[in-house]
């Protein structure tokens, strides 16, 4: 089966890194179209929060985001086809019934970080699953930008952002951070989502 590493880690642990999830010419149209994006100005800085209580706080996280839509382009249409095959092996394997997927492309220019966070909202946790595909080619140790994912037990691990690496993880279980990049550092971020909660009444 196509993802069977990765959800049988997610089952086991809650988290999986894939490296190469993606052919090479693949993510490079990717960073193709994110980088585009960028030089248009139409990414915008991201918000934290939902709704009403939604603003941005560029202490807490400074990278500049575009939500993904299909038709948009064949490079992220295929993406999208791609993790809502996942969604179903998901669905299929581990009963989550994850209804959707979201993601957007995200640019951190150098200097861009996002503190330690849940990607959980408070009053919302239909997000159920994180997923997070990587594209920069040429990655560097030094150039910093590693996503740190803090696990049980006072354990973490750093992921490089490295071109086709994705990286799954529970979206409430695991805090985590995007150190400070030296370089531009470019992604496709997304979630899996349950239907939301409808609020209990009497
Ligand atoms: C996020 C996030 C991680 C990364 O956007 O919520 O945690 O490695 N991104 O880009
Ligand atoms: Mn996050």
């Amino acid at each position: 089966m196509q993802f069977s590493t990765l959800i049988d880690d997610l089952a086991v642990r809650g988290w999986s890194v894939q490296r190469a999830f993606i052919p090479g010419h693949d993510s490079l149209r990717l960073a193709e179209e994110c980088r585009r994006r960028e030089a248009e100005g139409v990414m915008v800085p991201a918000a934290i929060g939902r709704g009403g209580s939604q603003a941005v706080h560029e202490g807490i996280r400074s990278d500049r985001i575009l939500w993904l839509e299909s038709g948009q382009s064949a490079a992220s249409d295929l993406y999208l086809q791609l993790m809502d095959a996942l969604r179903e092996q998901l669905n299929r394997e581990l009963y989550l019934g994850l209804e959707e997927f979201e993601c957007h492309f995200a640019f951190y220019p150098p200097g861009a970080f996002y503190k330690t966070h849940l990607d959980r909202f408070r009053d919302d946790d239909s997000r159920s699953v994180t997923a997070v595909l990587y594209l920069n080619p040429d990655w560097q140790p030094d150039h910093g930008g590693a996503l740190r994912l803090y696990l049980a037990d006072g354990e973490s691990l750093d992921v490089a952002p490295d071109a086709g690496t994705l990286v799954v993880f529970m979206a409430g279980e695991f805090p985590h951070e995007v150190l400070p990049t030296q370089v531009d550092r470019l992604s496709v971020t997304g979630w899996f989502r349950r239907r939301a909660a409808l609020p209990l009444s009497a």
